[in-house]
C-alpha cells in the first residue's frame, strides 16, 4: 500500500455516527479513493470517483452484497439494491414502475391532506420532538399501508429497517445485536411472502401479481419484497428530521421558502444531499482497475461515501452552507446509475408536502432542547429533535 492514502480511522465508531463530517473532510484531504486500514477496504470520497463507481456497474457489482460481511450479504442477495445485470433489471421491472412519478398522482392527494392535518396539530401543540411527532408520521401512515404488509408485520418495519442499515457494516457490537431481527426478515419472508398472506392493493401484493409473466419463482418475488421493506422509511425519515433542525438553524431560509413556493423542491434536494441518509454503501471489485491514483484488485471491496461527495468542495461550494437556492441537481444522496433510488419520486412528495404544509402555519423553527443521534451504522439521522415552532 506504499505512496496510497491510508485512513486509519474507524468509520463505524460511536463518535463518528455522531459527528461524521469531520470525518469526511479528513478522508477527502487525503485524496479522492483512500484506504480505510481498519477495514480493510477502499474508500471513495471524493465526488468524482463515486460518480465514476456507481456509473461502471460491470466493475463494481452488487450482487455480491453492499456489506462488509459476507453472511450478511448472502441473506441480503436477491433484492434490487442487491443484484446486478439482467436480472437487477428484471426486478426493477417488477417493483420501479408502482411508484414512479405517474403512479404516484392518485395517493399525492392524500400525502397532502395528511401533512396539512398535522401540520395543525403541531402547530397548535407549538412545541415537540420533530422525529417522533413530524419526520415519522406520513412514512408511518402512509408508506405501511402503501406497501401492505400483513397487520403484525407493520410495526415491525421500522426495527427491520434499522436491522438491515446496521449491517451493512457487519462486525462492531450495533450490527452483531442486529443480526437476530434480519434473521427475523428473512423468516418473516419465507412464511409471508406469498400473495394471500399479504395486504388488497398493496406494493407487496402487487409483486406477486406481475412475478410469473416474468418467469419469477416465488421464493424470489418474496425476498423482492425487501426493496419496499428496508429502504423506504429510514431515509425518508432522516430527511424529514433534518428539515425541521435546518429550519430551525437557518430561519433566513425557512423565510425565502414562505415567500416561493417554487422552492420548496430544491430545499428538499438541499436537505437531502446535507443529510445524505445512506451515508455509504461498498461494492464488490469484479475485475482489477486503476484509478485515481490507486490499484483496485478482484475481489477487493470499495466504500462509496454519497455523503462525503455531497460535499465535496469541488462541485459544491461552500458544501456545509444549507442553502435553499443553491443548484443541486448534481447530488448523489439518491445514489447514481443502474441503482440509483426508485423510491425517490415518493419521497420527494412527502418530504414536499411537509415543508408546504408547516409554510402556511409557521413563522418561525426554534431549537428547544438538546437533540440525540439515532446510532446506526449506515443511517444517518436525529432520534430525538425538540422543537418549538411560532406560527405566523
Ligand atoms: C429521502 C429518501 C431516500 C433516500 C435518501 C434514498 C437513498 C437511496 C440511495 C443512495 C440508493 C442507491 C443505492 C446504491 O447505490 O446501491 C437507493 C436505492 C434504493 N432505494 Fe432509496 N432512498 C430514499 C427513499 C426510498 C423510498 C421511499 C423507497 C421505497 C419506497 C426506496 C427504495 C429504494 C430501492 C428499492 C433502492 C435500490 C434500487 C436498485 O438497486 O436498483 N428509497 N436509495
Amino acid at each position: 500500500m506504499s505512496g496510497v492514502p491510508i485512513f486509519r480511522g474507524d468509520f463505524f465508531a460511536d463518535d463518528v455516527i455522531a459527528d461524521p463530517l469531520p470525518i469526511y473532510r479528513e478522508m477527502r484531504e487525503l485524496g479522492p479513493i483512500v484506504w480505510m486500514a481498519q477495514h480493510g477496504i477502499w474508500a471513495a470520497v471524493h465526488y468524482a470517483p463515486v460518480l465514476e463507481i456507481l456509473r461502471k456497474p460491470k466493475i463494481f457489482i452488487s450482487g455480491k452484497g453492499l456489506s462488509l460481511n459476507d453472511d450478511v450479504n448472502r441473506i441480503l442477495i436477491g433484492s434490487s439494491l442487491n443484484s446486478d445485470g439482467d436480472r437487477h433489471r428484471r426486478q426493477r421491472s417488477i417493483t420501479a414502475p408502482a411508484i414512479m412519478p405517474d403512479q404516484l398522482t392518485d395517493i399525492a392527494p392524500m400525502i397532502e391532506r395528511a401533512a396539512e392535518t398535522l401540520a395543525d396539530a403541531l402547530v397548535r401543540e407549538g412545541r415537540f420532538d420533530a422525529v417522533a411527532d413530524f419526520a415519522r408520521i406520513l412514512p408511518l401512515s402512509i408508506v405501511v399501508e402503501l406497501v401492505g404488509l400483513p397487520d403484525h408485520a407493520k410495526g415491525k418495519m421500522l426495527e427491520w429497517a434499522d436491522a438491515t442499515f446496521n449491517l451493512f457494516e457487519g462486525s462492531n457490537e450495533r450490527s452483531r445485536s442486529s443480526f437476530p431481527r434480519l434473521e427475523e426478515l428473512r423468516d418473516f419472508l419465507t412464511e409471508y411472502g406469498r400473495p394471500d398472506a399479504l395486504q388488497n392493493g398493496g406494493l407487496a401484493k402487487r409483486i406477486f401479481e406481475i412475478a410469473p409473466s416474468k418467469g419469477i419463482p416465488l421464493e424470489e418475488a418474496a425476498q423482492m419484497m425487501r426493496d419496499y421493506i428496508a429502504p423506504s422509511l429510514d431515509t425518508t425519515i432522516s430527511v424529514a428530521g433534518f428539515l425541521a433542525w435546518h429550519f430551525a438553524d437557518s430561519p433566513d431560509q425557512w423565510q425565502l421558502i414562505r415567500e416561493n413556493d417554487d422552492l420548496v423542491e430544491n430545499a428538499v434536494e438541499e436537505t437531502v444531499r446535507l443529510t445524505t441518509p445512506i451515508r455509504a454503501f461498498t461494492r464488490y471489485v469484479a475485475s482489477n482497475v486503476e484509478m485515481h491514483g490507486v490499484t483496485m484488485q478482484e475481489g477487493q471491496r470499495v466504500m462509496v461515501v454519497y455523503a462525503s461527495a455531497n460535499r465535496d468542495e469541488a462541485v459544491f461550494p461552500d458544501p456545509d452552507r444549507f442553502d435553499v437556492t443553491r443548484k443541486t441537481h448534481r447530488h448523489v444522496g439518491f445514489g447514481q446509475g443502474p441503482h440509483m433510488c426508485m423510491g425517490m419520486h415518493l419521497a420527494r412528495l412527502e418530504l414536499a408536502a411537509l415543508i408546504r404544509s408547516m409554510a402556511k402555519r409557521v413563522g418561525r423553527w426554534h431549537f428547544d432542547g438538546v437533540p440525540k443521534v439515532a446510532m446506526n451504522n449506515t443511517i444517518r439521522a436525529f432520534s430525538y429533535l425538540p422543537v418549538r415552532v411560532t406560527p405566523c
